[in-house]
């Protein structure tokens, strides 16, 4: 029996195996993690050891390796050098939508970053300065992440979707002193010219950045500003390569911005030292990959998915990572996949499950897949939502590998359950990630704080401390993520998803509990829509609630209650406010669809009843809330939600 290694009143609930290096693993991480995180750490190169493992002098903000010092460009990019990896290739860079392959040997890479790292230097940039990164799936993007870790600077990705009112509000929060960017982003045959974006957002933002340093490509050049604007090539040339700067492990490596419950985006801090060690044992651990093997997480680097497994973890592993500028299908079809895998010997693909349902949409019969040699893939790894187990099924019966669903957030920068490939590999059970990965001590907790029985859905939180690698706080705003992570459950984080653990000690991760939703594996916020929906002239009242979908996952759904004399049509105002998203938080937001309502289902005390609204719509059961206010209000949502396709059986 598994013993739960953190407090002694808990029932011993499921059947372990003693000799399985998971289980094994898995209690030394509980029962002693400075000994189990300092025996990872060994993998990493210190300049200075720590003078602790974990300081909890400042709970529950822990910080790991504390007095140690140490540098991850050094660790990503230069040991390698120096350890016989000059040649080996670190990036493949392959773009269907530009018609671009090109690869970067460590050699390489340690040349560009250095020399960009030069560049930043001489428009001022030092340890502790933020550097914001606009960028498109292009290799310079992972350089300039790479680049500005060379100095001791901290880098803020942000997703290319993104509008410029959302850009422009990182901009604000991180107040960068260089901007890096290109001149534009390829969507499928569409060239999106990123620099007028920039500008826009700059203009928006009381911050200015002293520089911003444009990639031109061909697609589109932009036009630069002298003085402030400048050409990346026309830089790097001219800088001279620049050495690595010592920085503390505690000190922040980057903010990743991250949807909140509100418009305003919270700035998730990651540190440098605690995220190598981490990310560089997962690889070994979670994805069974070794040094030199090619490693492809199909996301973008503005993402956490991004951060941790195109960029970080594949090179401080020694390993090549691929770095796509496409989309599963359409660049040029649903094989698009295994071209890359058979090209390039991909050794393990990651991407979300909406991008197999993209494909399996498209090719249902693996047609395609079958023209290519995907004898190099021993297993498909699948995370940023829910996997179904149709294309867990779809996926393992055509790939016929592995396909391991695992479960993690912005916050925890690498998995919080997972089948550990590299560890024990457990029967995979679809609809679940399997255990809880060494390091995290996942439980399930009631209403009143109480663990939950195998098999009943609680509130998914971790164990105080939380492994290496994962949120120091939030950017600017400690007592929020105090508030928003470690109130509510004292000793605790408190992931937001609801779930279960079964009697296998299996995990279920089944909803958020708060009003984030995921489409197409990219995280978004109801409530900052619904943000957007208010500033809206003719809107007095709105809600987003987010439906299911059968490509996507979730999809945002809006209603909207006119203000009494608007004259204008109901299709006109529907017209404006799908606009207003797109240009507010991006076309990302995919927010297509909203219909306009008489009046909204609430509570006595003024509650909007989102979660009935999402029942209806998805055409589920639910029980009238005993609280509602008006029942015939429902009967009218239905109506609503018929005209726009929901709240009937749906294919
Ligand atoms: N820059 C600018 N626009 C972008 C963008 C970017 N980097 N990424 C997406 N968009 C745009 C899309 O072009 C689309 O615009 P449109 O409304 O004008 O068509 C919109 O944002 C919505 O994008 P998305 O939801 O991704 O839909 P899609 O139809 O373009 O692609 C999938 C659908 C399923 C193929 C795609 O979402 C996918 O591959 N998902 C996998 C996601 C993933 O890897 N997530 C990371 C977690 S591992
Ligand atoms: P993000 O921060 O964008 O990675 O989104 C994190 C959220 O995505 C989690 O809180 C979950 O709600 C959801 N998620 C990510 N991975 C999984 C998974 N494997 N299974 C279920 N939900 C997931």
């Amino acid at each position: 029996m598994r013993r739960d290694t953190r407090s002694e009143d808990k029932t011993e609930r499921y059947q372990v195996d003693m000799s399985n290096p998971y289980q094994q693993a898995y209690d030394a991480s509980l029962h002693n993690p400075e000994g189990f995180w300092a025996e990872a750490a060994r993998e990493i190169d210190w300049e200075k050891p720590w003078d602790k493992v974990l300081d909890g002098s400042k709970a529950p903000f822990y910080r790991w390796f504390v007095g140690a010092e140490t540098n991850t460009c050094y660790n990503a990019v230069d040991r390698h050098v120096e350890g016989g990896r000059a040649d080996q290739p670190a990036i493949i860079y392959d773009s269907p939508v530009s018609n671009t392959k090109r690869i970067l040997t460590y050699a390489e890479l340690q040349d560009q970053v250095s020399r960009l790292a030069g560049a930043l230097a001489g428009l001022g940039v030092t340890k502790g300065d933020r550097v914001l990164l606009y960028m498109p799936m292009i290799p310079e993007a992972l350089v300039g992440m790479l680049a500005t870790a060379r100095l001791g600077a901290i880098h803020t990705v942000v997703f290319g979707g993104f509008a410029p009112n959302e850009l422009a509000t990182r901009i604000i929060d991180a107040e960068p002193k260089v901007i890096l960017s290109a001149s534009c982003g390829i969507e499928g045959s569409r060239v999106l010219a990123y620099k007028p974006m920039l500008d826009q957002a700059i203009e928006l933002s009381s911050h200015k950045p002293a520089h911003t340093v444009v990639y031109q490509r061909p697609q589109a050049t932009a036009e630069l500003k002298p003085g402030t604007d400048h050409d990346w090539a026309a830089l790097v040339a001219g800088a001279e390569p620049h050495g690595c700067v010592t920085v503390q492990a505690t000190d922040p490596l980057y903010i990743l911005y991250t949807s909140g419950t509100t418009g305003q985006p919270k700035g998730v801090v990651r540190d440098n030292g605690g995220h190598m060690v981490a990310l560089k044992w997962s690889m070994s651990a979670i994805y069974d990959i070794k040094p030199g093997e090619v490693f492809w997480a199909a996301s973008d680097v503005g993402w956490v998915v991004g951060h941790s497994y195109i960029c970080y973890a594949p090179l401080l592993h020694g390993a090549t990572t691929v770095v796509y500028e496409g989309k599963p299908v359409g660049t040029p079809d649903a094989g698009a996949f295994w071209r890359v895998i058979s090209e390039y010997k991909v050794s393990a693909l990651f991407t979300a499950p909406t991008a197999f349902r993209a494909i399996k949409r498209e090719d249902p019969k693996a047609e395609l897949l079958r023209q290519y040699d995907l004898s190099s893939l021993r297993t498909l790894f699948l995370a940023g939502e829910r996997s179904d187990p149709d294309t867990i099924n779809w996926a393992a019966d055509n790939l016929k590998v592995p396909v391991i669903d695992h479960w993690w957030q912005t916050e925890t920068g690498w998995a919080i359950a997972a089948n550990c490939m590299g560890l024990h590999h457990f029967p995979v059970k679809p609809g679940s990630p399997t255990k809880p990965v060494p390091g995290w001590g996942l439980e399930v907790l009631d209403e009143s704080h109480q663990p939950c029985e195998a098999g009943k859905v609680g509130a998914l939180v971790v164990r105080l401390p939380l492994p290496p690698g994962t949120l120091l706080t939030l950017w600017n705003a400690d007592q929020r993520c105090h508030d928003s992570y470690f109130a509510e459950f004292p000793g605790c984080y408190k992931t937001a998803d609801a779930g279960y653990i079964d009697e296998d000690g299996y995990v279920y991760v089944m909803a958020r509990t708060d009003d984030i939703i995921n489409v197409a594996g990219h995280r978004l916020s109801t409530g900052a829509m619904e943000e957007v929906l208010a500033s809206h002239p003719d809107v007095a009242e709105c809600a987003v609630i987010g439906v299911a979908d059968q490509l996507k996952g979730q999809l945002p759904l809006g209603f909207v209650c006119l203000k009494a004399g608007v004259t204008k049509s109901d299709e006109q105002v529907i017209k404006e406010v799908v606009q207003l998203v797109r240009e507010r938080i991006g076309p990302v937001a995919a927010f297509k669809t909203c219909t306009v309502v008489k009046r909204l289902p609430k509570t006595r005390s003024g509650k909007i009843l989102r979660g009935t609204m999402q029942k209806i719509a998805d055409n589920q059961d639910y029980k009238m809330p005993a609280t509602i206010d008006d029942p015939a209000i429902l009967d009218e949502i239905k109506e609503s939600l018929e005209t726009v396709g929901y709240a009937q059986a749906r294919p």
